[in-house]
């Protein structure tokens, strides 16, 4: 049994982590921005027998990450998702960006992310593993444009995790990097390519397979490597 950390579970692929890594027999700790807003989440923990309990969890907010991270003890930790995102604004926006939105995306993408890894870095000790939601926008094979903030972030994301990856690894801590597909869920919409449940079981694939050696890699879901 592992002790799994999940943010953004209030829906799509980390709602499906959580059903998937409860059902494998975990203790999860979910992390959801409203957890009154999140009905599904509710059913999948009172249906757990206490393997899922729910946090609210706004990554933007340091005082609020460090409040969720303290609600769960202060046990070792084995993996922790940082699932939480914000598509932003799709277009761009030459002469009239909205920069409140646009600084909002990163701060869920690159801030976000660093907040959780430090709010349970002292619970993490050799052999757990940190994986971070990124994009296929996020890469500079990308052939398009738009999703400024949106890719900008993610590449940005990318980009720390891959360095805290080498600072960790005398610890002997696994930080990842995944691209989950294109994914039917509230983001993807429903004309995406893959189904919430086959993203996630190749996401905990690659986290269950993920060494130190590949540490700071970018993965795919399907478990190929993805180009930066
Ligand atoms: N779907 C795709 O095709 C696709 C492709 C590439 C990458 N991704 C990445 O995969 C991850 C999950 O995407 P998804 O498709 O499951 O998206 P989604 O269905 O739109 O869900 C996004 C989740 O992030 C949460 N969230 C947003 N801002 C937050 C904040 N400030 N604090 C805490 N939680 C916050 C949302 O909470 P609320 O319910 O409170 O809003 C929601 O639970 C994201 O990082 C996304 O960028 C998705």
């Amino acid at each position: 049994m592992a002790e799994v950390v999940i943010t953004g579970a209030g829906r799509g692929i980390g709602l499906e982590l959580v059903r998937q890594h409860a059902a494998a027999g975990d203790r999860v700790y979910a992390m959801a921005r409203d957890p009154g807003a999140a009905p599904a989440l509710a059913e999948v923990a009172a249906a757990s027998a206490g393997r899922v309990s729910v946090h609210a969890m706004d990554v933007t907010d340091d005082a609020s990450v460090r409040a969720a991270a303290a609600a769960t003890g202060s046990g070792p930790i084995d993996l922790v998702y940082n699932v939480a995102g914000v598509l932003g604004t799709v277009s761009p926006e030459f002469g009239a960006v909205d920069w409140a939105a646009f600084d909002a995306t990163f701060d869920v993408h690159v801030k976000g992310p660093l907040r959780v890894l430090n709010a349970f870095l002292p619970r993490l000790g050799a052999g757990a593993k940190v994986l971070s939601l990124s994009s296929q926008v996020a890469a500079s094979t990308w052939p398009y444009g738009g999703y400024h903030a949106y890719a900008a972030s993610k590449a940005a994301m990318g980009r720390l995790m891959r360095g805290i990856a080498m600072d960790l690894r005398d610890r002997g801590i696994v930080i990842g990097i995944v691209h989950p597909g294109y994914v039917q869920t509230d983001m993807g919409g429903p004309g995406a390519d893959i189904t919430p449940e086959a993203s996630a079981r190749g996401i905990r694939a690659l986290a269950a397979g993920w060494t130190l050696e590949r540490s700071g890699d970018f993965y795919k879901w399907n478990g190929e490597p993805h180009a930066w």
